[in-house]
């Protein structure tokens, strides 16, 4: 794990199967390891282990209840979804990963699981018929498309008596995958990142405007992908119907001059700058003071150049960060994609295919991610898991060009 000031916190859920039996060696598996462990278990799970055995290994009370007043006081619910660095439900039973695939929240562990922003674990746990019933396997691809870690499950002799995959994996093996895949997770750590995301708007007169379809949740992920990678993150916003991610600064603007100014005063001392808004290309020469009236049968629209943040950035001389660019293409997605690369001077470039339905105000998209000798595809999948990838390139190649850089000063 990343060097944290503290030790990392699993908020470890426990639902109703007989592998639940192995908890409290999870738990001591993951404490042996420096993690703090608070566990949540189901009412299913209580039939199964008592919260006293967990309570001893965890060494702090469990909690089963989302209607305990007690608890609440000491820590309520919000509370508990934040403190958590990850949550991890080990054993994962079919219904709760059906539960969890599907919104619900009628319980304290589902409901935490939907109100956390912290990387989800999962460790399925069932006889291999029912780890086998289409229900689960899309229930199991839903999760995965989110972003959700699915750990296992493993194969072999079950407690019904058959054999096939369903076992949940080992407490030592999912001890040590989980913490090892926080750590890989945090590749932002201690980063200043600065994200763009969503559409601009550029006002006639002070009824109308010119925009575009952009929802926002490209780069809305983003900016959670390098929270939970570590990154301290200044998202600025143009007008979208979705909610900032929690634990992000959040800087709302309108038009793409209000973005080019919000951009460069979060720029100071940022490490890495992610534009991914849909920045408008022209403005009106002047917003006029009042609404424009109809007078003829035709009207023509006079637009000037808006500025582009991102070659601003890009060609900045001092503190430049490293700068990653989106490319919206609807034909000859590479090679406009590279073309833009070298043409606005970025050091890397998400292509995606936009039009008839794609990438815009959807929830999957693919990218093609280019940078000065390499490219890497990122096939199609939820935004969340795209963004997730998408962070995780970028902080490789960028640690591997720092360090070529550091080589070539050396020798230089
Ligand atoms: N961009 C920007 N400021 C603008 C226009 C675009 O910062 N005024 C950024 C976008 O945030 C994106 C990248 O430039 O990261 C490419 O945007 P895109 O719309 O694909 O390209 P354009 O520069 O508008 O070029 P074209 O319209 O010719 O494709």
């Amino acid at each position: 794990m990343d060097k944290l000031p503290r030790p990392v916190r699993i908020l470890l859920g426990v639902s109703g199967g007989i592998a639940a039996y192995k908890s409290p060696d999870l738990v001591r598996r993951l404490r042996e390891r420096g993690a703090e462990v608070q566990v949540v278990m189901t009412a299913g799970a209580a039939r199964f282990i008592t919260a006293l055995t967990l309570q001893a290994v965890s060494g702090q009370p469990v909690r089963d209840a989302l209607w305990d007043e007690a608890a609440e006081a000491a820590m309520g619910h919000i509370e508990l979804a934040r403190w958590a660095d990850a949550v991890l439900v080990a054993p994962a039973t079919a219904d709760f990963l059906a539960r969890l695939a599907h919104g619900h929240a009628d319980d304290l562990l589902s409901t935490l699981c939907l109100a956390t922003s912290a990387p989800l674990f999962v460790a399925p746990a069932m006889n291999h018929q029912m780890w086998a019933n289409p229900a689960t396997a899309s229930n199991m691809a839903l999760l995965k498309d989110r972003g959700v870690t699915i750990l296992g499950p493993g194969e072999g002799d079950q407690a019904c008596g058959e054999t096939g995959p369903g076992r949940m994996l080992e407490p030592d093996q999912l001890a040590e995958l989980t913490l090892s895949r926080l750590s890989a997770e945090r590749v932002l750590s201690g980063q200043r990142v600065v994200v763009s995301a969503g559409p601009t708007r550029e006002h006639l007169d002070p009824v109308r405007f010119i925009s575009n379809r952009s929802s926002g949740k490209m780069g809305y992920a983003v900016a959670q992908a390098a929270r939970d990678a570590g990154a301290t993150v200044i998202l600025v916003s143009g007008p979208v119907g979705i909610d900032p991610p929690a634990g992000v600064e959040f800087v709302a603007v309108e038009s793409a001059q209000q973005m080019y100014d919000a951009v460069h005063r979060a720029l100071v001392a940022a490490d890495i700058y992610i534009g991914a808004a849909a920045v408008a290309d022209y403005q009106a020469p002047a917003v006029a003071a009042q609404k424009i009236k109809k007078s003829a049968e035709k009207m023509q629209l006079e637009l000037v150049g808006a500025p582009d943040i991102l070659v601003s950035v890009a060609a900045l001389t001092s503190g430049r960060p490293f700068v990653v660019g989106f490319a919206a293409e609807t034909e000859n997605v590479e090679e406009n994609a590279r073309a833009k690369l070298t043409r606005k001077r970025v050091d890397m470039i998400a292509a995606n295919r936009v039009g008839d339905g794609l990438a815009f105000d959807c929830d999957d998209n693919s990218l093609l991610v280019l940078w000065a000798g390499g490219r890497e595809e990122i096939a199609s999948c939820g935004k969340p898991e795209l963004a997730r990838r998408l962070v995780a390139l970028i902080a490789k190649v960028r640690g591997s060009r720092r360090r070529t850089g550091a080589v070539a000063a050396v020798h230089g």
